[in-house]
């Protein structure tokens, strides 16, 4: 199996968490691509997909995606080229439905590297979440106060407009945090006892945190 071995990144966290943000520097540093489902989702619905739009109605809620479509979508993604060493996961598996299913996925491959939790208070996370903006051409995240554009509203990679996500308004944003308690959060306990689970310091600058992950990237 060695020669088929692969790194599967696992970044865990609520809402708001930094999963994203460390994703994507994760993805500059390593090389191995961020899969974010909600990304994915975003994407389908800018293109006004049927699964774009299957997806908005529970997005709008906070709601997860029916397990199936979630599923056989991360399957279909992690078998494009450039997974082929790995991948860094965002926001997959967010249930013990998932969970299990990702393990089936990457059992040929050496299973799951490490699963980082990114531990940050909720009160913080609705504060970064609020105050997050997103490019609409590139995805990169921004925040009005901790990691401002160097032009308001502009992205500082491609100039592309920055806009507020339909689902981090905070009646929303609540809903996602009880979702995640109750349905995501038993993966803590579950990457736990798989001896996979590193916590991580969240409420650190995002380089403090970046430098944390890399390392336990790195030791796999
Ligand atoms: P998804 O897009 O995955 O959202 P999420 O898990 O709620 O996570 P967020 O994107 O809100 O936060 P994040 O942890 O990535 O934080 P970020 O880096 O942006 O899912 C959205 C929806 O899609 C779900 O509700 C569901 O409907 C559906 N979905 C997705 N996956 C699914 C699945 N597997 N199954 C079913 N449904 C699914 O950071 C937040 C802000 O904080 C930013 O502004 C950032 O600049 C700032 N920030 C980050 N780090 C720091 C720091 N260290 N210090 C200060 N500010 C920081
Ligand atoms: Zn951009």
């Amino acid at each position: 199996m060695s020669d088929r071995k692969r790194t599967y990144v696992v970044l865990l966290g609520v809402p708001g968490a930094g999963k994203g943000t460390q994703a994507k520097l994760l993805e500059q540093a390593t090389g191995l691509p961020q899969v974010s489902t909600g990304d994915i989702f975003r994407y389908n619905l800018k293109n006004q997909t049927a699964l774009g739009v299957l997806a908005k109605g529970y997005m709008d809620q906070g709601s997860l995606v029916p397990d199936d479509v979630t599923i056989r979508m991360v399957e279909d993604r992690l078998q494009m080229p450039d997974c082929a060493k790995g991948a860094i996961m965002d926001g997959f598996p967010r249930n013990l439905v998932q969970a299990t299913a990702f393990e089936q996925m990457v059992a040929p491959y050496g299973g799951v590297s490490v699963a980082p939790l990114i531990n940050v208070e909720d009160d913080e996370t609705i504060r970064r979440i609020t105050g997050r903006r997103t490019c609409r051409t590139c995805g990169t995240v921004y925040h009005l106060i901790f990691n401002p554009p160097l032009v308001e509203g502009v992205c500082d990679k491609d100039g592309g407009e920055l806009y507020q996500r339909d689902d981090d308004y905070e009646a929303t944003v609540r809903n996602r945090l009880f979702v995640y308690y109750k349905q995501t959060a038993p993966l803590v306990g579950y990457f736990y006892a798989k001896g996979l689970l590193t916590e991580v310091d969240g409420s650190k600058s995002i380089d403090a945190v970046q430098a944390d992950l890399l390392a336990l990237v790195k030791c796999k």
